[in-house]
């Protein structure tokens, strides 16, 4: 694979995004997705194109010097697609590493908030979600009850955030409308300047007696943020809160009965085995150092508030836990389809939120959405980007002048390139696999199988029992024109052991519509909507060798199968 220019990228993407609204697949995945992918050719040639690309920025100056530290992995190997470090020259090498490698320990940022997350999904599994938070914290339960006491503060719904309807799954998806901080990043850390400003002096009741550089006790923190206006009502729209994990942190410790270090230790990082993954910090030796106010960065507190945005890790230990996150190894893998799902759209319709995942769809023949989480504490930034359609995910960890700007870019790089060679990869192997000829010819009874531009696998020929299938389907469907029709099958994701199943979309023919509601693409609403003797018309079933190869298949409703006969 040649590396695309920007602009050739935007066409393939218009290109493809064309075709998605053609065949209007079902969301998720086309193809299973392939495997052994260190051998694939097509992801080979994709990893090598992002070392050459990622190399070529990192000379030309567009990660402005920063060092940084990424892996690309996968599900099906321990070791990493691809491992990259650079070392920027304006680094303190007397206190911190002389060498960035897959081991130095960066600070995560605000990807923290995932670790408390997952800590509280391990916990309680969705227990708690739709709890109100005064169930799990006092001091919130005291604001609930003092309100409901009070209707001075119950009515005025602008100054009080209504805490009583507050649950815990808002705080972690950013739903619940309170305040962003408290004490941490308050501009009264820069007094002075505000004046300067225009800003009128304050009395010392109204400057929080905490944040930087004396962090907030939990006495301190609840004082101020329950007094803190709330941002919009409950559910309305996702405003990122730090303060929200902070008071997740406090939830996961009344869950567990233990403080958050030793759950994060219990639950992550020793079943993990993470050696460089840290909730204080840890020896400055491990760390990569920037020059310029990089020790104060790696050395500044956060508190109670370290579940938000405090914690420790290296490339090599995020790409575990992220393969962790894939695999399932640490929840029940219907937990973790649950958790990875959006719950709320933002204004930019390729930008959904989760809990508290940032969720970014990429253009592909369809929309293909990786899980991400990023952060940033002043020079250091992280991402850990999880795209379970493919079982793959990357992690960058950097430190520098322009950590955050770098890290974005080479995502975009990485992305740009990886997604579509992991679409290919499936396509080609999922080809490999199932296409062919299944056939009964005692009955003439035959189906052909094959995959062409467009997603899934393609029905290109039906006969069973010695009738057309395609007059069939065109009959049940209300399609007159044999052109219109088209069976493609897409994996459910359901299988037994040597089964894999399949629904099959039969779009009716496709018009423009003139808006959302003309729409043709609605497939979703249309699977399982033809059922005979309670067997939907778009079950197929395939049952696969050791290796992966199809043996047979089986269109249900005709309660049938055929051998793969070449
Ligand atoms: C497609 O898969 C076949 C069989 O695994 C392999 O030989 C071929 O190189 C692959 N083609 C591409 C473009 O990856
Ligand atoms: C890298 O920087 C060069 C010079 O400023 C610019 O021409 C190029 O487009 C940048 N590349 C990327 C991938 O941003
Ligand atoms: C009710 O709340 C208001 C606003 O905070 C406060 O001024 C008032 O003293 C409170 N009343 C009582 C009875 O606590
Ligand atoms: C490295 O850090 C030490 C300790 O703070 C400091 O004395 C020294 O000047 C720093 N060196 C560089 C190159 O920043
Ligand atoms: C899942 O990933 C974790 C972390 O890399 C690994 O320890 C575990 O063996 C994997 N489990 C499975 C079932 O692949
Ligand atoms: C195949 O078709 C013939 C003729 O219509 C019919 O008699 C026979 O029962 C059919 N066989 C099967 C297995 O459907
Ligand atoms: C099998 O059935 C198809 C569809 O009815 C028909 O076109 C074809 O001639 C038949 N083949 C044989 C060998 O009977």
């Amino acid at each position: 694979m040649t590396s695309l220019s920007l602009y050739q990228l935007l066409l393939v993407l218009c290109a493809a995004l064309t075709h998605a609204l053609n065949f209007c697949p079902l969301m998720g995945p086309s193809w299973p997705a392939a495997t052994g992918l260190a051998n694939d050719p097509t992801v080979k040639a994709a990893l090598q194109s992002i070392r050459t690309t990622l190399q070529t920025a990192i000379t030309a100056g567009n990660f402005s010097g920063d060092s940084l530290s990424l892996q690309i992995f996968d599900t099906g190997c321990s070791d990493p697609l691809l491992s990259l470090s650079y070392t920027a020259t304006d680094i303190n090498t007397t206190i911190g590493v002389n060498k960035v490698d897959e081991n130095t320990v960066f600070r995560i940022g605000s990807t923290s908030k995932l670790f408390t997350m997952l800590m509280l999904l391990i916990e309680d599994g969705f227990g708690s979600l739709n709890d109100p938070v005064s169930k799990y914290i006092p001091e919130i339960e005291a604001v609930v009850v003092d309100m409901q006491r009070n209707s001075t503060k119950s009515n005025n719904g602008i100054d009080f955030v209504k805490w009583n309807e507050v649950t815990v799954g808002e705080l972690a998806s950013h739903l619940a409308g309170i305040p962003r901080d408290y004490g941490m990043l308050d501009l009264t850390e820069e007094v002075p300047m505000l004046e300067g400003l225009g800003f009128p002096k304050l009395v010392s009741a109204q400057v929080p007696p905490c944040g930087v550089p004396n962090v907030c006790s939990r006495k301190q923190f609840f004082n101020g943020l329950l007094q803190g206006h709330p941002i919009f009502p409950t559910s309305t729209t996702p405003i990122y809160s730090n303060a929200a994990f902070q008071v997740m942190g406090y939830v996961v410790e009344a869950l567990a009965g233990e403080n958050f270090q030793t759950v994060l230790e219990k639950r992550i990082i020793n079943p993990l085995k993470l050696t460089h993954t840290f909730y204080t910090t840890p020896n400055i030796k491990l760390g990569v150092i920037p020059s310029a106010q990089g020790e104060h960065f790696w050395n500044f507190a956060m508190g109670d508030e370290t579940p938000a945005g405090g914690i420790y890790s290296s490339a090599n230990d995020m790409a575990i836990v992220g393969r962790a996150l894939l695999n399932s190894s640490l929840l029940p893998a219907a937990t973790t389809r649950r958790w990875m799902r959006p719950l709320t759209h933002t204004s930019s319709l390729g930008y959904a939120v989760g809990a508290p995942w940032e969720i970014i769809s990429f253009g592909n023949e369809r929309p293909i959405d990786l899980y991400t989480k990023s952060g940033d504490i002043g020079t250091y930034s992280s991402v850990l980007a999880l795209d379970p359609d493919h079982g793959v995910g990357f992690t960058v960890l950097g430190a520098g002048a322009k950590t955050h700007e770098s890290l974005a870019l080479a995502a975009d790089l990485i992305s740009a390139s990886l997604l579509p060679a992991l679409e290919a990869a499936a396509k080609n192997q999922t080809n490999c696999h199932f296409a062919g000829t299944y056939a009964l010819s005692s009955l003439n009874s035959s189906i052909t199988i094959i995959t062409d531009a467009g997603p899934g696998l393609v029905v290109s020929s039906w006969v069973n029992n010695g009738t057309n299938m395609f007059n069939s389907y065109m009959a049940l469907s209300g399609i007159t024109d044999p052109s219109q029709l088209s069976i493609r099958l897409y994996p459910t994701g359901l299988e037994s052991p040597g089964q894999l199943s399949f629904r099959a979309v039969i779009p009716p023919p496709l018009g423009t519509g003139i808006g959302p509601f003309t729409s043709p693409c609605i497939s979703w609403v249309t699977v399982d909507g033809s059922v005979y003797g309670n067997m939907g018309t778009d079950e197929f079933l395939f049952k696969v060798d050791n290796i992966g190869n199809a043996v047979s298949i089986s269109p249900r409703v005709l309660r049938t199968s055929y051998p793969k006969t070449s």
